[in-house]
């Protein structure tokens, strides 16, 4: 498929009302991952991604496998495509991802290559993937779920092959390719205070020590409408707050055990809800971002059997009730000029 292929969403610029009307009175970002094929083959999809958000992350076509699938070759056409509709549509990118043990191509995971080569094939890739969406990208996942559950290092490919010091290698290499885009830690389960977001605040406390280029910090919350311990999550994004990181929401779904009730439709809601409070209520919180937006493009069902409806659109593209609390959370920006928490929202820097 040909750059551009994929036109404007029709109907131009989002109507007032649309959450990323709303979300930029809060100066957030709000926005899903992005699937090719739907927004390709499904009107509706485009036509709702363009008219409600601000950014998007590709789901999976800026991965390893899918955009270096050969060692010599590279595959651009649907990243490229992802990129030019989010230009057409005012929309802006954030990138995922250049380091993760998924989704890792064949010759890369068995071929035998040294330390140094390893390095240099790290180099060489972000180089040209990141220097080649360099001025359409506002952050990168330059590196994602490095940490295990206790807080130690995982035992990935690069860990193996390379040793800790990738990860100083990595946002080192991003920065050189795209002086401009905000460089981000990105990891699932480290939402609340446990052992896992002490061994990433340890981790990337080093990185800044070291003067690596790191800016932010990406919570993935793929959670349940059990939702979580909001209080702790607001401490712990404080803590990384303090270190001056900024604070993404990176990949945001609410699965429910299936079938669909009012009743889990309502919970849902009530967890979205406190996720953007928790957001707005933190000045470095720069993105509302979900891992999709229609409950019928979600990597839910396939990966959590008897579970789904994570998403805020429901698969025939109607607002669901957890859309409503996020356009009634956003709308508090406009009207609340007299509360300090949005003032203070509304002075920094995201658009
Ligand atoms: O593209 C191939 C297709 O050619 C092939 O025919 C088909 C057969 O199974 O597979 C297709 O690839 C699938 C790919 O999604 C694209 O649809 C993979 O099998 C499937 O494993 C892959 O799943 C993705 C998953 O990451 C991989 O671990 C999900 O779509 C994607 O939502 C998910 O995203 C991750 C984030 O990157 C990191 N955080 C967690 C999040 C959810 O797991």
């Amino acid at each position: 498929m040909l750059l551009g292929a994929i036109p404007a969403a029709q109907g131009g610029t989002a109507g007032a009302g649309a959450l990323r009307d709303l979300a930029s009175q809060c100066a957030i970002w709000i926005g899903p991952a992005v699937a090719y094929g739907p927004l390709l083959g499904e009107p509706p999809y485009a036509d709702t991604l363009g008219r409600e958000f601000s950014i998007l992350t590709p789901e999976n076509d800026m991965k390893w496998a899918p955009i270096h699938p050969q060692q010599f070759v590279y595959s651009f056409d649907r990243a490229d495509a992802l990129v030019s509709f989010a230009g057409k549509n005012g929309m802006t990118v954030h990138g995922h991802t250049f380091v993760w043990h998924n989704q890792v191509p064949a010759w890369l995971a068995s071929g035998s290559f040294t330390r140094d080569e390893m390095i240099d094939i790290l180099r060489d890739h972000i180089y040209t993937v990141a220097g080649r969406y360099s001025g359409s990208i506002a952050a990168w996942d330059v590196v994602n779920e490095a940490v295990n559950d206790d807080g130690s290092l995982r035992n990935t490919l690069w860990f193996s092959r390379i040793g800790p010091e990738y990860l100083d290698l990595a946002f080192q290499f991003a920065g050189d390719a795209d002086p401009n885009a905000r460089l981000v830690y990105n990891d699932y389960g480290a939402e609340v205070i446990n052992a896992k977001s002490n061994g990433i605040y340890d981790l990337v406390s080093g990185l800044l020590a070291r003067g690596v280029p790191i800016h932010g910090l990406g919570f993935q919350l793929h959670i349940t409408t059990g939702g979580i311990d909001l209080q702790s999550f607001a401490q712990n994004m404080q803590r990384f707050a303090d270190l001056s990181l900024e604070l993404y929401i990176t990949e945001l779904d609410v699965r429910m055990q299936l079938p669909v009730t009012p009743e889990r439709l309502a919970a849902q809601a009530n967890v979205y809800a406190g996720i953007l409070g928790a957001c707005l209520a933190q000045p470095a919180c720069k993105a509302f971002q979900m891992w999709g937006f229609t409950d019928a493009h979600s990597w839910v069902p396939s990966f959590f059997p008897g579970f789904g409806a994570a998403l805020i659109f429901d698969e025939m593209y109607q607002p669901k009730p957890a859309y409503d609390a996020l356009a009634q959370g956003l709308g508090q920006c406009a009207t609340a000029t007299a509360n300090s928490v949005f003032r203070s929202k509304a002075s920094a820097t995201a658009q």
